[in-house]
């Protein structure tokens, strides 16, 4: 049996968290064969509600999970934690934008990198999912001084898995028959769902759908499904979510399928001219635990001036935020 690994998650009560926490718990995430400490992080408000999803976690048995810690404290729940999972935040409500939610969050992980700099383990895996997500990631990255910075991610997963349900429906394609999609920048609406680089069934899909669909349904529409669902729903998306959070990650730690890529906001690095100071989304392969930008694709002008768009978006949001950067 291998040792256990320290899982924390923090709005353990929330809706996403309710979602997540069973799967991380049953060896979705990170496989059939690795137990799991699960470190579940809350308010101090929310703990009594939590208790009542321990009990729900204790009565499914899972064979692989080990140990349940419930805390309102940062640093007792990131303790030598090997993934980190960020959820807990406000979320967006129906008619409110997300940098209304700037601040108020960015307080949240501001002291959230620092616990994690001083009690988690030196090479944790650092998954943002509250939002603004990008620069929620950012700030935890800056306040948290030693860890390694590259573990500081965003979730775009699930706007990949959005463009991915979409072009599926339009080609009437299976998903798993699809490739190489892209989202870049922000999980925002100013995000850059691409597909010129994609495979339909091995045929390039800009060869299988036209340019009208893609500029004036495809894109809007993975922009705006957040949106769509808060409206539908009354709040945010939290299946969804949570099993795009089991899929960043499973691909992080575990590696990528062969021949294809998936989307991760990530410290962005000078690649595609996207200048470093920003948690960017771009396309990656994943091997041995760590993730590498695809290199060299082609950019058109149309693309060149979504992924400028989106970076601008960006900018903003961090200036917003600069007394928080340190
Ligand atoms: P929710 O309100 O149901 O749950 C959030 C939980 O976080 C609550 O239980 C709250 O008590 C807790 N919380 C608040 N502050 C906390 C803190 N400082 N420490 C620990 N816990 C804290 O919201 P939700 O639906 O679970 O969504 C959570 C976040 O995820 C929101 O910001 C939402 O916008 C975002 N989201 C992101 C994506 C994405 O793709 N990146 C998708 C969906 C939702
Ligand atoms: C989503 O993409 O579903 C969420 O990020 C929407 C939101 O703003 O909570």
């Amino acid at each position: 049996m291998k040792q256990a690994l320290n899982v924390a998650i923090t709005g353990a009560a929330g809706h996403i968290g309710y979602a997540l926490a069973f799967r991380v718990a049953s060896g979705a995430m990170l496989g059939a064969d690795q137990p799991i400490n699960l470190r579940l992080l809350e308010i101090t408000p929310a703990l009594p509600g939590l208790q009542g999803i321990v009990m729900e976690l204790e009565d499914c048995a899972f064979p692989l999970l080990n140990q349940i810690t419930v805390t309102d404290d940062a640093r007792t729940a990131f303790r030598d934690c090997h993934a980190a999972l960020l959820i807990g935040a406000r979320p967006r409500g129906p008619g409110m934008e997300r940098k209304d939610l700037l601040l108020a969050n960015a307080q949240i992980f501001s002291a959230q990198g620092k616990a994690l700099a001083e009690a988690a383990d030196r090479n944790v895996k650092v998954l943002v999912v509250g939002n603004p997500a990008n620069t929620n990631a950012l700030i935890a990255r800056a306040n948290a001084r030693g860890l390694n910075a590259r573990n500081f991610t965003a979730m775009t997963r699930l706007d990949h898995n959005r463009a991915l349900a979409q072009l599926s429906r339009k080609t009437a394609t299976h998903i798993s028959a699809i490739r190489r999609m892209i989202i870049w920048g922000n999980h925002s609406a100013t995000q850059y769902p691409d597909v010129s680089h994609c495979f339909v069934d091995g045929r390039p899909a800009s060869k299988l759908v036209e340019r009208k669909w893609l500029e004036e349904s495809f894109i809007p529409d993975v922009q705006q499904r957040g949106a769509a669902v808060i409206k539908a729903r009354g709040s945010s998306s939290a299946a969804s979510a949570a099993s795009a959070v089991i899929d960043h990650v499973r691909d992080w730690v575990r590696g990528t399928p062969e021949g294809d890529w998936v989307s991760m906001a990530i410290p962005a690095d000078g690649s595609y001219g996207i200048p470093e100071g920003v948690v960017y989304s771009y396309p990656v392969v994943c091997r041995g635990g760590d993730y590498e930008i695809v290199q060299g694709l082609a950019i058109d002008e149309f693309s060149r001036s979504r992924m400028q768009a989106t970076l601008k978006e960006l900018h903003e949001e961090r200036e917003g935020v600069q007394e928080l950067l340190g």
